[in-house]
C-alpha cells in the first residue's frame, strides 16, 4: 500500500501554550488536524468558563488564514471549581471536558488538586450532565518511584473515581503502561484512553542510554519496552477505546536544555508521518483512520470529519526541520531515530 485516504484526524489532547509560542506553533497543528481539545495549563491556568472563552478567541485570532481549525476547550479542575460555571461551559457549547492534574505531576499543575474528596461535587455535576474528565492519571506521592506513578494512580485514585461515580466519562490521558491499556479494556464503560504518538516509538533508553536527552523527556515519562509493545497493540488494534492524543507539549529550548529541562516533547509537526510509519511496521495501516480520525469523535460524541487527507508512501525519506522557529525561541522536533517516509499530501 502506497497511499492511504483517511478522514482528516483530530488531536484529542494537545497544548498549544499562549502568545508567541501559540503563534508559533498553531500552523503545524491546523495544516493537519481539524479538531483538537486544548490544555488548559497556561500560566495561570484555564479555570474558568469565562478564562477558555477568551483562551479560545486568542486561539482563533492565531489560525493561520485559509486553515480551519476547531479547538475544542477544556477547564483545568481545582479543588475551588464551581459546578454550576462547569455546567454553564458545557450548555454553552464551549466546554468539551474537565482536565483533572494531581497537584504536582506535571508542568504547572501546582494548581491542580491535591484531595480528590473536594473536587467531587464538581464530578457528580458532570457526571449528571455528562461531561467527560480527562485525567493525567499518576500519583505524586514523593515516595513512589516515577516510573510506578501510573499503575499506582490506577489502583489508588481512578479506581476509587470510577467507582464512586460508575456515570462519569473518563479519559485516561498519554497512556503509558501496559497496566493503564489492561486497566481500560477490564473497564466495560466510561473508560478510554488516548495514546501519544512519541510513547509508541520510544522506550525510556530513548531519555538516558549515552547520555542524558531532554528532548526525549515528558511525563508520564516512557517506561520500559514491554509497555511501548502494549501501547502499540492498543493503539493498531482498532479498539474504539484508544484514540491519538499527541500531547505535543511545545517548551523553547532553553527550557528543555538545563539543569532542569521541563517535560514536553513536540510532535504537532510530524506525528502523522510517525503513525503511518508505526501502523505499518505492525501490519495495520487499514487501522490508522480508526485510531486518529474514528475512535475520538465516537467516545466525545462528535461526527467524525467529512474531510479527508492523503498519505503518500515516498521512494526518499521525507525531512521536517530539526527545530521550529518562533518568536519566543527555537522549540526542537520530535526526531523519532528512522527515515520517515509517509507524507500527508
Ligand atoms: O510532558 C508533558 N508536558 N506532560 C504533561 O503532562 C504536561 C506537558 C506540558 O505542559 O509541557
Ligand atoms: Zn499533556
Amino acid at each position: 500500500m502506497n497511499t492511504l485516504r483517511i478522514r482528516r484526524p483530530d488531536d484529542w489532547h494537545l497544548h498549544l501554550r499562549d502568545g508567541a509560542v501559540l503563534s508559533g506553533v498553531i500552523g503545524d497543528t491546523t495544516r493537519h488536524f481539524a479538531r483538537a481539545i486544548i490544555m488548559p495549563n497556561l500560566v495561570p491556568p484555564v479555570v474558568t468558563t469565562a478564562d477558555a472563552r477568551s483562551y479560545r478567541e486568542r486561539i482563533m485570532a492565531a489560525v493561520p488564514a485559509g486553515d480551519r481549525f476547531e479547538p475544542l476547550m477544556t477547564l483545568y479542575l481545582t479543588e475551588h471549581t464551581d459546578p454550576d460555571d462547569v455546567e454553564e461551559g458545557k450548555t454553552s457549547g464551549l466546554i468539551t471536558a474537565v482536565k483533572l492534574y494531581p497537584a504536582g505531576a506535571t508542568t504547572n499543575s501546582h494548581g491542580g488538586v491535591r484531595d480528590l474528596d473536594k473536587a467531587m461535587p464538581v464530578l457528580e455535576r458532570m457526571a449528571k450532565i455528562g461531561l467527560p474528565l480527562c485525567v493525567h492519571g499518576e500519583v505524586t506521592t514523593p515516595e513512589v518511584d516515577i516510573f510506578d506513578r501510573e499503575a499506582v494512580f490506577i489502583d489508588e485514585k481512578l479506581d476509587v473515581i470510577r467507582r464512586r461515580l460508575p456515570e462519569l466519562k473518563i479519559t485516561m490521558e498519554h497512556v503509558t503502561t501496559k497496566d493503564g491499556i489492561d486497566y481500560i479494556l477490564g473497564a466495560d464503560r466510561n473508560l478510554a484512553g488516548s495514546i501519544t504518538t512519541h510513547h509508541l516509538i520510544i522506550n525510556r533508553n530513548a531519555i538516558l542510554v549515552g547520555g542524558i536527552r531532554p528532548h526525549y523527556y515528558c511525563l508520564p515519562v516512557a517506561k520500559r519496552e514491554h509497555h511501548r509493545q502494549a501501547l502499540r497493540k492498543a493503539a493498531t488494534s482498532g479498539d474504539k477505546r484508544f484514540f491519538l492524543g499527541t500531547d505535543s507539549a511545545p517548551h523553547v529550548d532553553p527550557l528543555k536544555e538545563c539543569a532542569c529541562g521541563c517535560a514536553g516533547i513536540y510532535t504537532s509537526i510530524n506525528t502523522m508521518s510517525c503513525l503511518a510509519h508505526v501502523f505499518e511496521e505492525e501490519g495495520a495501516l487499514e487501522r490508522l483512520e480508526a485510531f486518529t480520525s474514528l475512535n475520538g469523535p465516537a467516545w466525545y460524541g462528535l461526527p467524525a470529519n467529512e474531510e479527508t487527507i492523503v498519505l503518500e508512501k515516498r521512494a526518499e525519506p521525507i525531512t521536517f526541520p530539526e527545530k521550529i522557529d518562533t518568536d519566543a525561541g527555537a522549540i526542537t522536533v520530535f526526531d523519532p531515530m528512522f527515515p520517515l517516509t509517509w507524507a500527508v499530501r
